[in-house]
This record gives structure tokens, sequence and C-alpha cells, in this order.
């Protein structure tokens, strides 16, 4: 049986690992690192120095592998994706193979928390379809966390409803329905543009928690604009960036 752990390591600063997060990396015999060809964000590196900093037992193994690319081409967006989270999985269950055969302790460092926007869990579903598999997860703080804290806000006002959302549905969606609070992810494109800013209020971050932080906030008639400045600025110096946005309306 493999023992699975998926390791929720917070958003990219290395104080959000947790003691039960430390205690999981040293009670696995493998930890798998993906390394995603040449990304510029290093977001390996940082993985590596956790190990580094936090493995003291000496029978923890600590292995990169190369993440399968996701087949752009693809004319069928699911399907794309479909096939490339069984790449992911027949990668994961090689190198398992490979390092403690059909039993032991594994685990994988995954970015803020596992059950945010993370195909993780999805993937280790995928794998226990080839092998016998329990998995765990430790909980991390979510980049949503990271932002609320960053600006010292609460995520939702008393006794109201938040919706989490990400770039493309505002996009196509608009505002949605029955709530005053979202929060957007996975945001390439600063959707709020689409939107009517009139009486919305904004808190965006950039890096958020990571030594790169960057933090906005606004009525988003005003700060929309500067956002959308700071942003491509942000993403031209570092070649990468990731952001998050809540926004409020009255
Ligand atoms: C694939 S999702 C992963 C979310 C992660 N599992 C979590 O718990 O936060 C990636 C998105 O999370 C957000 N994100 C993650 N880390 C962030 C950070 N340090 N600063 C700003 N946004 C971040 C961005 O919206 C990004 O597009």
């Amino acid at each position: 049986m493999i023992e699975l752990t998926l390791i929720g390591i917070g958003t990219g600063n290395p104080g959000h690992l947790t003691l039960q997060a430390i205690e999981a990396m040293n009670a696995a015999e493998l930890i798998l690192i993906p390394l995603k060809g040449a990304d510029k964000s290093d977001l390996a590196g940082l993985r590596r120095t956790m190990c580094e900093t936090h493995i003291t037992n000496p029978a923890t193994k600590v292995v990169e592998f190369a993440l399968p690319v996701r087949d752009a081409a693809n004319p069928s967006y699911r399907q794309g994706v479909d096939d490339w989270h069984d790449a992911i999985a027949a990668a994961w269950q090689d190198e398992i193979r490979a390092h403690v055969g059909e039993s032991g302790k594994v685990a994988l460092l995954v970015w803020g928390d596992p059950s945010l926007y993370d195909s993780t869990l999805r993937l280790a579903e995928r794998l226990a379809r080839v092998m016998p598999v329990t998995t765990r997860v430790i909980p991390g703080i979510t980049a949503i966390q990271a932002l609320c804290a960053a600006h010292a806000i609460p995520l939702n006002e008393i006794g109201a409803p938040v919706q989490i959302t990400t770039g493309r549905q505002l996009r196509d969606q608009d505002w949605p329905e029955g709530v005053d609070t979202i929060v957007v992810m996975l945001d390439g494109e600063c959707s709020f543009t689409h939107l009517a800013p009139e009486g919305v209020e904004i808190w965006w971050g950039a890096f958020v928690g990571m030594s790169e932080q960057i933090l906005r906030t606004g009525p988003l008639s005003e700060v929309g604009p500067q956002i959308v400045r700071t942003r491509a600025e942000a993403r031209a110096e570092h070649g990468w960036i990731m952001d998050i946005y809540l926004m409020r309306r009255a």
C-alpha cells in the first residue's frame, strides 16, 4: 500500500509551512518534486529549499521529476487536460515504483492548500486506479487567506456569503448572482476590467506572502487602471506573476 500525503505548503512564504507539514515531510520515505521545464517562477526551487531546511530524517529521499507538458494543440481543452493528468499520474507511478516499490510513504508538496484550484487530489484518484493508495491531506495556507491577511480584511461580511471564482468565469458571466463579495483567482487578464466599476471596492495582491509582494486597494474605478499597469510592469520585471483579488460591492 502506498500512503500518499499531500502537504499544503502555503503560497510561497517559507514561514507558511506548518509544524504538521514539517512532521509529514520527515515521516515520508519519498518526496516527489515536479520540475516544470523552463519555469521562471522556480517554484521547484522553493520546494527544494523547504526540504533542505526542514528535513532532518536521513531516510527521507527527495526526488525531482520532469512534469509532463499539456498538449495545448488538442482541440478539446477537457480532453487535453484529461490526457495530461493521465501522463502525470503515470509519471508519479514510475517514480514511486522506482524508489519505494508497491508500498511506502510518499509525499507531494502542494502550493497553498490541495483543496483549492489544484489537481493533485484528482491525480491521486487516478493513481489509486492503478496501484493501492491511501491519501491524506495536510492543510496549507491558501492564497485567499494570504490575501486577506496581507490587507488585514475579513473575507466575508457579517453572515454573508462569498463566491470564489476564476477570471474566465468573471469575463463570461459578469458579477455572480446572490453575493456581494467575490474572490477571483487564476486570472491572467485583469478580468475586473469587464465589470461596471461603480460601487465596487477591490483588494488586489500579487506574489502575496512572498518577498516580491505588491498590494493595491481602493475603489475599482480609481485603482483598477493602476492595477492593470502595475501587474504588467511586475510581470515584465519578474517574467511571471501570480495574483488574486477580492471585490465587494456596496
Ligand atoms: C492553481 S491555483 C493554486 C491555489 C492554491 N492551491 C491555494 O491554495 O491558494 C493558482 C492561483 O492561486 C493564486 N495564488 C497562489 N499563490 C499566490 C500568491 N502568492 N499571490 C497571489 N496569488 C496567488 C493565483 O490566483 C493563482 O492564479
